[in-house]
């Protein structure tokens, strides 16, 4: 049932995720404004500059702010040179911590290449795939997999000599993403650019690697409650260079958590620019949403970075509240923003240093905000 008031933690974290996280909440607040819900932000300081400063990664009350509220939104974590004793980067406890705390099954990646948007995949901004080519989604597996925390180092007479990583694959949790990657295809609007169909595609690396072969045989169990949804296989070397050559092909991609974490980064290349590179982690009872991109520090502070994703990260927020709650005005809230970005980009006036433009973080913000 939709509710009076949404609560959403609001996590800026470090470098230009201070930048771009107020033009989200000015939009959030905008389009709360013009279709009359509300939403009630906390918001806490965290990360690895906040490490520096403090000796915490985050404030001790802002976990259990995150279990309590509807929704997260994370801005990056990241600062180059600040550590944690164990050798982690200081932030990446966030992170993990609210994945692995919150049981965020699903790493949901949409990649999407607007109108206007050129690459610099050759050094200079041209255009490489096409506008209406590029529109899929990839959910990659978040809380097991190659960064479940089963690993070690052997160290004897202080020299070490063995690391281990163990790659987890449990029936659980491969059954859980791949349901909501058919769910996913099922509620999405628009099939494939290609041929219009429902598709989702198993990337694994089944010919080799056991817990691969119990991800496909689940992807087939789960499939059969879809008969709507295409079935479609590749193996995670293959799929690499189809993705690049064929991307209208893909509508919903699910994978394993390292295959997508590295597969969902060569997918944001063909939108244009990590700057508009959105995504959700995903559970049952909680969720957060942040850009992929990291803290960049060259540009930190600068207002020079492009707000795109994280503006697209509160999109999906929205548009996840609203089927969880089953409130309309959050899922049409979702796609006013969304066309406010497509026309923004599609005018072309303006636009941050990454698409060819000179205007600032502010200025794309406002121009957000005004069409909404
Ligand atoms: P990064 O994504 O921060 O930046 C790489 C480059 O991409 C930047 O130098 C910039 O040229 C461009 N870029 C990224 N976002 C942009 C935006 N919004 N607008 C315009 N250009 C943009 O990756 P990097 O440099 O590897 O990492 C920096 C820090 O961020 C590290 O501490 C890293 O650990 C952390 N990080 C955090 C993530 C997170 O919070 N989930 C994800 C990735 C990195
Ligand atoms: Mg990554």
């Amino acid at each position: 049932m939709a509710k009076d008031s949404y609560e959403i933690v609001v996590l800026p974290g470090d470098g230009i995720g201070k930048d771009v996280m107020p033009e989200a909440i000015k939009v959030l607040k905008a389009v709360s404004r013009k279709k009359e819900f509300e939403v009630n932000l906390i918001e806490f300081e965290c990360g690895a500059q906040y490490y520096q400063k403090t000796g915490k990664e985050w404030e001790n009350n802002a976990f259990d702010s995150c279990k309590q509220a509807d929704a997260i939104l994370l801005g990056a974590v990241g600062w180059p040179g600040v550590s944690l004793p164990d050798g982690n980067i200081a932030g990446a406890g966030i992170v993990f911590g609210l994945r692995f705390g919150l049981d965020l099954y699903a790493n949901v990646r949409p990649t999407k290449l607007y109108q206007g948007v050129l690459h610099s995949v050759h050094g200079e901004k041209r255009q490489i795939w096409k506008h209406g080519l590029v529109d899929l989604i990839t959910v990659r597996e978040n809380t097991e997999g190659l960064y479940a925390p089963a690993r070690g180092k052997l160290e004897r007479g202080g020299f070490q000599e063995l690391a281990l990583d163990t790659r987890i694959i449990t029936e659980k949790g491969a059954r859980r993403v791949i349901k909501y990657a058919f769910e996913l295809s099922k509620r999405k609007e628009k099939g494939a650019p290609k041929d219009g169909k429902k598709r989702v595609t198993c990337v694994d690396k089944s010919n080799v690697l056991e817990g691969c072969r119990l991800f496909r045989n689940i992807y087939d169990e789960v499939a059969e409650g879809y008969p709507e949804v295409e079935r479609d296989y590749a193996y995670i070397d293959a799929y690499t260079q189809w993705l690049v050559r064929d991307p209208d092909y893909y509508q919903v991609v699910v994978t394993t958590n390292m295959l997508g974490d590295i597969a969902s980064d060569l997918s944001s290349v063909l939108a244009g620019s990590l700057g508009m590179a959105p995504s959700g982690n995903i559970g049952d009872r909680h969720a957060f949403f942040e850009p992929v991109h990291g803290s960049a520090p060259k540009h930190a502070g600068k207002n020079k970075a492009n707000p795109f994703a994280m503006i697209l990260s509160a999109a999906m927020m929205l548009d996840h509240l609203g089927h969880r709650f089953g409130d309309q005005v959050l899922v049409e809230s979702a796609k006013d923003i969304e066309s406010a970005v497509e026309k923004v980009i599609a005018k072309g006036s303006v636009l941050t240093y990454d698409l060819g433009g000179s205007s600032s973080t502010k200025e794309v913000g406002d121009a957000v905000v005004k069409l909404i």
